[in-house]
């Protein structure tokens, strides 16, 4: 198993990408805990975890809260020990044209997307440096590495600040042997893409965007987040690892 003997956190893990993260990082072999604000979601989650014989502990968590930051990693290492993983997956999206967004649009989406990286990476590293090192997972997008006329320049500008972020993570923290990788999302079908797969222009228009013809599925993600929460990865911080059925190619 891939993960044998690792202890990873996950934010917003209660759904889409980051609940088949923790349902593939179970079945691989880690012990799981896992933040969000879906209490109700995040608990049947653990459940069917633990029905299946695996180790999933769900914490409730609004990844903009320093202090409930602290809350829950205090309680992952209290409960399992350790923890070798961090994934930063927890985000919102945002709509309109720069014109149209307000200063608290801008702040909560900036909030989330941006400073909930920054509060659970900062929060990890005592932890990560104690245990000689550990992997920091960011999920970006590939809306951080181009633009697009169908997106919010809140959300842009938020997955910009968490690529280059996990740059400056992993070149801070090699030392330690922490490292630092982002992932590039294309679009997946998670909920938070649910209006734009069910209107046929927004589909269509998508679709049309994207080389492989298809949306990513949660899985598509998840497999690259394994990676790189594995040693299989050992040699890669700071790089960025795009899954976006060819967007950015063109
Ligand atoms: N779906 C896509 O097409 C796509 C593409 C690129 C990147 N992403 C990114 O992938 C990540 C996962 O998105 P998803 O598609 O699974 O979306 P989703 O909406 O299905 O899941 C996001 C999860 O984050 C949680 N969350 C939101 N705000 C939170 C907060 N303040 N504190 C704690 N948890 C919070 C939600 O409750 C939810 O469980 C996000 O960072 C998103 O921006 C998504």
């Amino acid at each position: 198993m891939r993960l044998a003997g690792k202890v990873a956190f996950i934010s917003g893990g209660a759904r889409g990408m980051g609940a088949a993260e923790v349902r593939l990082f179970s079945a691989e072999g880690a012990t799981v805990a896992f933040g969000d604000v879906l209490e109700e979601e995040g608990s049947a989650l653990a459940a069917e975890i633990a029905d299946k014989g695996g180790q999933a502990l769900f914490l409730s968590l609004d990844v903009t809260s320093a202090a409930q930051w602290q809350a829950v990693i205090d309680a992952t290492v209290a409960r399992f020990g350790k923890l070798d993983i961090l994934v930063n997956n927890a985000g919102v999206s945002g709509a309109g044209l720069v014109e149209d967004v307000s200063e608290a649009e801008w702040d909560r989406v900036m909030d989330i997307n941006a400073k909930g990286v920054f509060l659970g990476t900062k929060t990890v590293l005592p932890v990560l440096r104690h245990n000689g090192g550990g992997s920091i997972i960011n999920i970006s997008s590939q809306l951080a590495l181009v633009g697009v006329d169908n997106s919010s320049s809140q959300y842009m500008a938020s997955k910009g600040a968490v690529r280059i972020f996990t740059k400056a993570t992993a070149i801070q923290y090699a030392k330690d042997g922490i490292r630092a990788n982002s992932v590039h999302p294309g679009p997946i079908a998670t909920p938070m893409t649910e209006g734009g797969r069910t209107d046929p222009d927004r589909y269509n228009t998508t679709i049309s965007r994207i080389p492989l013809g298809r949306y990513g599925e949660p899985d598509d993600v998840a497999y690259g987040v394994l990676f790189l929460a594995s040693d299989e990865s050992s040699f890669m911080t700071g790089s960025e690892l795009v899954i976006d059925g060819g967007w950015t190619a063109q």
